[in-house]
Formats: structure tokens, sequence, C-alpha cells
């Protein structure tokens, strides 16, 4: 199949890369001036970095691979790379590093800016595996985008009153799904060797064999997970894993971050809103552990990421995989909840047009949907461009997401593309789904 990257000519492809460019900056920029300068250089949690040091690291990001790897210019700021350098300092302890201040930042990632869109006019797109069909461009785009929705984690944890606003969902259409369906047992193609602005960590395209399982049509609800916690959910430890229980515990968790109770309904804020918790949205804001022992409370269990991926990708009418649940087109808004179009997940059964040939809800947008399995390579996996994007976090410790969520903009989501984090993080616009094995004599 011939991706539509693939069919622009160079000067097609250029505009479309600084369309890209563009757009992104533009959700950067609302992001960071919602706020005044000592809202930006200030900690709103010690999960997250000051907002500034982000718009500086994303720039920083772009100097490196745009300006001076492809370009080969000259350097900008070489004294500031270790300053926004993820690797040398824990979130924690970037506020307290001497950082470019708000307008200082605002002019070098403009200055970046101005060099990378000279570079683009001039770089040649083939020749270099790094520039073919414009990859660097593509991975500047997706990591400043991924910064956006990080950012607008930050927001979510910011106190005050909101300052950022965005129109509602669309509601979900009559006639709800049937609750499951199953998924058929056999080979299918997992990752991707064609996507041209695919990350070094869904490649390459293999053939992964996924035994018969059945799978939520949707997301977990509120409803449902209150009904977890009204039965005494978080209070059993039958339902948690010993890693859970412990966290559980430890942190002293009793409902989803954000949550709070009044008299005998749940509360939550929400980018500022003190709101009801609105019973027929996806769950959001639960770690792994939350996700896992609601699953076993419900007698069921979480995917995998092999699982999640064929009831997205598989079409059992041609046995291909495509690059979305409803087809290769490119999502739009009748699609999925993506883009920070909407400050909160769809109600449950929303963008019935997005569905999968199987009939799967809302697996891109809305929530990242937390998987059982851990972050590891695909066999031959490749490091590219450097091993500090995927490489360095590949093992146990982290747990694989999946679809995005209404924060993640389309550049950055696929159904091939992975997340990964702590089992314990729920800043981030988590929720999940389950899946359960077939009893015997139901796979067909
Ligand atoms: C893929 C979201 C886990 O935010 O740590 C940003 C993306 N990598 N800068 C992260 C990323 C480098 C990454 N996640
Ligand atoms: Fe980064």
């Amino acid at each position: 199949m011939g991706h539509p990257l693939r069919e622009l000519d160079t000067s097609a492809l250029r505009a479309h890369v600084a369309g890209e460019l563009e757009r992104t900056r533009l959700r950067s920029a609302e992001l960071t001036d919602a706020v005044d300068d000592d809202d930006l250089v200030r900690q709103h949690s010690r999960l997250m970095s000051p907002l500034v040091w982000d718009l500086a690291h994303v720039g920083n990001q772009e100097e490196l691979w745009l300006v001076r790897d492809v370009g080969g210019r000259e350097p900008l700021r070489q004294d500031i790379d270790e300053l926004y350098d993820a690797f040398q300092h824990p979130r924690a302890k970037r506020p307290s590093l001497p950082l470019l201040g708000p307008a200082e930042t605002r002019g070098y990632i403009a200055e970046v800016r101005k060099k990378a869109l000279d570079v683009l006019e001039r770089a040649p797109m083939e020749g270099r595996r790094l520039t073919e069909t414009a990859f660097a461009f593509g991975m500047i785009v997706q990591h400043e985008q991924q910064h956006d929705e990080t950012m607008l984690a930050t927001h979510q944890l910011r106190s005050g009153p909101p300052v950022l606003h965005a129109p509602d969902p669309p509601s979900a259409p009559a006639g709800a799904p049937p609750a499951e369906v199953l998924v058929p047992g056999g080979p299918f193609t997992m990752g991707t060797s064609t996507e041209p602005w695919a990350l070094d960590n869904e490649r390459p395209a293999h053939t992964e064999h996924v035994a018969p399982f059945f799978l939520d049509t949707t997301p977990v609800s509120n409803a449902r997970y209150a009904e977890f916690i009204a039965d005494g959910g978080y209070d059993d430890p039958r339902w948690w894993s010993t890693a859970g229980w412990q966290r559980r515990r430890d942190a002293e968790l009793t409902a989803p971050r954000f949550w709070q109770r009044d008299g005998d309904r749940w509360m939550r804020r929400r980018f500022g809103v003190f709101e009801p918790v609105p019973p027929d949205e996806p769950v959001l804001h639960v770690s792994y552990y939350e996700a896992e022992a609601y699953a076993s409370w419900a007698g069921r269990r979480l995917p995998t990421e092999q699982e999640w991926e064929k009831a997205a990708r598989y079409d059992p009418g041609t046995g291909r995989s495509r690059r979305y649940p409803w087809g290769d087109e490119d999502p739009t808004p009748e699609l999925a909840n993506l883009g920070q179009r909407h400050l909160r997940p769809a109600a449950i059964g929303a963008y019935p047009a997005g569905a999968s040939a199987l009939g799967v809800r809302q697996l891109i947008g809305d929530v990242w949907e937390w998987t059982s399995s851990d972050f590891h390579g695909y066999p031959e996996f490749c490091a590219f461009p450097y091993a500090e994007y995927s490489q360095a976090f590949f093992g146990a410790d982290y747990k694989v997401l999946r679809g995005g969520s209404f924060g993640t903009d389309a550049a950055a989501c696929r159904a091939s593309f992975r997340n990964w984090d702590y089992p314990i993080r729920r800043q981030i616009f988590s929720g999940f789904r389950t899946a359960r094995d077939p009893l015997p004599g139901e796979a067909g």
C-alpha cells in the first residue's frame, strides 16, 4: 500500500511538513500563553517540569536534530543543551536549574524554528535514512506534540481557576454496541515497516499469533468504576496484585486521581472546573494497578498489547492490518477525539464511525488504555535515530498504553503507536478496557 506522504513530490512534502510544524507550534503557544510568567516557571507538581522547561526542551530537540544534524548548521545555544537534556535532570529537579526565562525561551524557540524552516527548504528528502520522507521533521513534530500532551497534564495538575476552554465532545448515538466482541485467534501483522513517520519502537512489521479472546467494545466507564469502589474494591486485596496492593496502601488510594467524595456522589476537578463525575464517560486518571484490580473484580483481565493491536487493526475481510481501526485514512473529527479539540473524553459509545472492523469503539483518542504488557522492542528492533527515545526504557519497569487520548495529536497517534509509563502513574490521561478468554465452546 502506498502511504499518502510517499505520494507527494518534494515540494508538496515540504509544504506539508511546514504546515505540521506551524500547527504544532500554535498549540504549544496556546498552552503556554494561557498562564502568566510566574506560572510558567513554577513547579505545579513534582511529577512535572515547569512549563517553560518543556517549551525550551522542544526547541532544543529541534535545534539538535533539524538545525545541527539534518542541516549541518552551527549551534545556536550549545551552552544550554545540558539543561534541556531529559536524561540529565529528573523532572522534580528542573525548577531549580538556571533555565532560560519565559521571554528568552520564546525568543530561542522562534530562532530555532526560523533556521529549521530554512533547513526544510534546502535539505534533500532522500539519500539519508534520517530525512527519508522527512522522517526527522516528523519526529520533531511528534516530539513537540507529545510535550504538548505533557503540558496539558501539567495544566490538569495546576490549581486555580480554569484558563483552558474547549467545547464538549459529541455525545454517543442511541443504541449501545454489544458489550464485548470475539476477536478471532490466529496470526496478524503487528507493528509497521511502511508508516513513514513511525517511531523505532513501532518497527518492524512482524507476525504475531493471538489466541481467540473477548474484548470490551468500549472503555470502562466512570459508573462501572464507581461500582468497583462502592463494592469495597479498594479495600479488598483479592483484586490487587502484590505490587498493586503495596501501592494502594503506600499512596492511600481510594479513587481515581482528581476524584473527591461529596455526600453520596463523586465530584472531580478537571482543568480547574469542579464538577460531578459524569457516569457515562470513560474512567480517567487511573494507574495500571487500579485498572488491573478493577479487571479482576469484574472477573476479567487487561488485554495484552498484541491483543489490543489485533482488535484495532485486523480486518477479517482481507486479513490485513490497517493504519487505524476505521481503515487507512488519517483521523478526522468524526472518527476520534484527538488533538485537544475537547478537554475531556467523549461519552461511552461515541464515534461509531471510528469503530474497528470487528466493531470495537474508541480505540483511538478519548483515553490512553493500559495493557498488561511490559515495554519491549519488537523482534529485530533497531534503535533509530537514538537509543534514548525508546530503548533506554525497555524492560519490566514500564507498562504499554495504547490508542491516545483527547490530549494526543493525530500526528502522534496511530493504531501501531506505543506509549509507556510506570504502572503507578495516573496524572496522564489514562483509562482502560477489559478482556477475557473464551469459555469452552465459546470461541466457535
Ligand atoms: C512516549 C510519552 C513516554 O514523554 O517521556 C518526549 C515521549 N520522549 N520526549 C515521554 C518523549 C522524549 C515520552 N513518552
Ligand atoms: Fe522530550
